[in-house]
């Protein structure tokens, strides 16, 4: 039997897959490294930690395993990886969510402006982008700016740790504000304003070309075949879509993972004129329009192990009754770290509203979890101003493990969900990618089938009840927001 490996390099952990073509998810490997926050709203890893934690976890994972042919990774975006001429990493990562460089990501949309900046990769600039960080670099950490020989997105570091080929691939770096996104090249006048020669970037890939093969001593360490061929993989919310069938026209995934994303398929290039969703390459070879907003999945983490003080997180929703969803008078706007779309604002924090003196523990947990629909709603309302039809889509992440949360976020979008059988999304996407690229498919469409493993439907009282509440929750930023200015200001 033939072996591949799927890795999701998320931001929490490393997951590992040891699939097979006919076997589907044969294994699965979790390991856990942490995240560094130094400041208010920065966020960075150690890239060391990653490669470490990969060698660990393929080892676990293929141990006593013959037939291992194919390793693709796909990766959390927008990370900024930088190494000098040594091959040396130059100072931890700066990650997605990481909301340092607003006052680049300000420079970029006003002085550039953001036409401009559209035309050449049709996308706007976003605090957590590649683009802004190579210019906070510039004038914050000179002295680690000039040593840059090489810059990579996370997973990238992996395959390059594991071939010796320095590449990327389009999914990945169209999320870096330096790729042309239409004609997939990187953009000259973006590399001019960040001040980047082209050749400290990576070679480009679709996510299913074989970039090489594993180093001869580093197959050795992972016990792998030096034969084993690394595929290029893809970004994570890429690679979530395909492992979630969610490939050619019109198809809509959410993820509420760390981040919660909603994403869109499609086969041939378009772009949201307001920017308000990113405008991508798609793994599949095709396109994507996403909505991404910074805090979903880890709202709950952060409400039930932080405020809360447990990690039960199911047993916490019990208290949660069926009549509370959309009777809830308590509001959470869930911006723990600033946010992405569509506010575009680092400034904004999360914020529980509405507490009186009978507000349970239960109504707060419930606001939060109901928050992060709203956010997710926000994303698919652009998506719907945009003329796109969202009638159903796939859910995947750790947060779609909650049968409430689902019905909390069909009911509040008024749309069918569907999970899927595997719960792997990203790594599982990954294992999918590897497969093409060592030829058991032809196309990525012919291998991104999705099997269901149960459907939930709005309840429509419930997503009567909520619509009323959306409107409030709508409310809340725009009356915060000068606020949330001032505030970041005295701090
Ligand atoms: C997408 C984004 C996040 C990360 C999470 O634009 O920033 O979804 O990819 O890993």
């Amino acid at each position: 039997m033939k072996y591949y490996v799927g890795a999701d390099l998320g931001t929490s952990s490393l997951k590992l897959i040891l699939a097979s073509r006919e076997g589907g998810v044969l294994k699965t490997v979790t390991k856990d490294y942490a995240v560094r926050y130094p400041a208010p709203g920065w966020s960075e890893q150690m890239p060391e930690d990653w490669w470490r934690e990969f060698c660990a976890g393929v080892r676990e994972l293929t141990d006593g395993v013959d037939g291992v042919c194919g390793i693709s990774v796909a990766g959390q975006m927008h990370g900024l990886v930088i190494l000098d001429e040594a091959d040396k990493v130059i100072r931890p990562a700066i990650l997605w969510n990481d909301g340092r460089t607003f006052r680049e990501t300000e420079y970029l949309n006003t002085v550039i402006g953001k036409k401009r900046l559209s035309d050449y990769t049709a996308n706007i600039a976003f605090a957590g982008f590649t683009a802004p960080k190579i210019l906070w670099l510039k004038n914050n950490e000179p002295h680690s700016f000039e040593r840059i020989a090489k810059l990579m997105l996370p997973k990238d570091y992996i395959n390059y740790r594991l071939t010796g080929v320095y590449a990327t691939e389009y999914s990945d770096a169209a999320g870096t504000l330096l790729l042309d996104v239409k004609n997939k090249c990187w953009s000259r006048e973006m590399l001019d304003i960040c001040c980047i020669g082209e050749e400290k970037t990576p070679k480009l890939f679709e996510s299913y070309q074989c970039i090489g093969t594993v180093l001869p001593d580093i197959a050795k360490e992972l016990g792998l075949s030096e034969n084993v061929r690394v595929i290029a993989g893809a970004a994570d919310n890429a690679a979530a879509a395909i492992g979630t069938g969610t490939v050619g026209e019109g198809r809509c995934n959410i993820s509420l993972g760390t981040s919660g994303t909603v994403l869109i398929s499609s086969e041939s290039f378009g772009v949201d004129e307001n920017n308000g969703l990113h405008a991508f390459c798609h793994a599949d070879g095709g396109y994507y329009l996403m909505g991404c907003m910074l805090s979903a999945a880890s709202c709950n983490k952060w409400f039930c192990e932080e405020i809360l003080k447990t990690e039960d997180f199911g047993a916490e929703q019990k208290n949660i009754t069926e009549d509370m969803l959309g009777n809830n008078n308590v509001f959470f706007l869930p911006y723990l770290m600033g946010e992405r779309c569509p506010v575009n604002d680092t400034n904004a924090s999360g914020v529980f509203i509405g507490l009186r003196p009978d507000s349970t523990r239960a109504d707060m947990l419930l606001a939060v979890l109901e928050g992060v629909a709203f956010a997710i709603r926000d994303n698919v309302e652009v998506a719907r101003s945009l003329g796109i039809n969202i009638e159903s889509s796939t859910v995947c992440g750790g947060g779609a493990r909650s049968e409430l949360w689902l019905k909390i976020v069909s009911s509040v979008l008024d749309i069918e969900l569907q999970v899927p059988e595997a719960e792997e999304g990203p790594a599982l996407g990954a294992a999918r990618l590897a497969m093409v690229g060592c030829g058991e498919y032809a196309s990525v469409g012919e291998c991104a089938a999705v099997e269901i493993k149960k459907t939930v439907k709005p309840d429509k009282a419930i997503a009567a009840r909520y619509e009323k509440k959306y409107k409030r929750f709508k409310e809340i930023y725009p009356n915060l927001k000068m606020l949330f200015k001032l505030l970041a200001e005295e701090n």
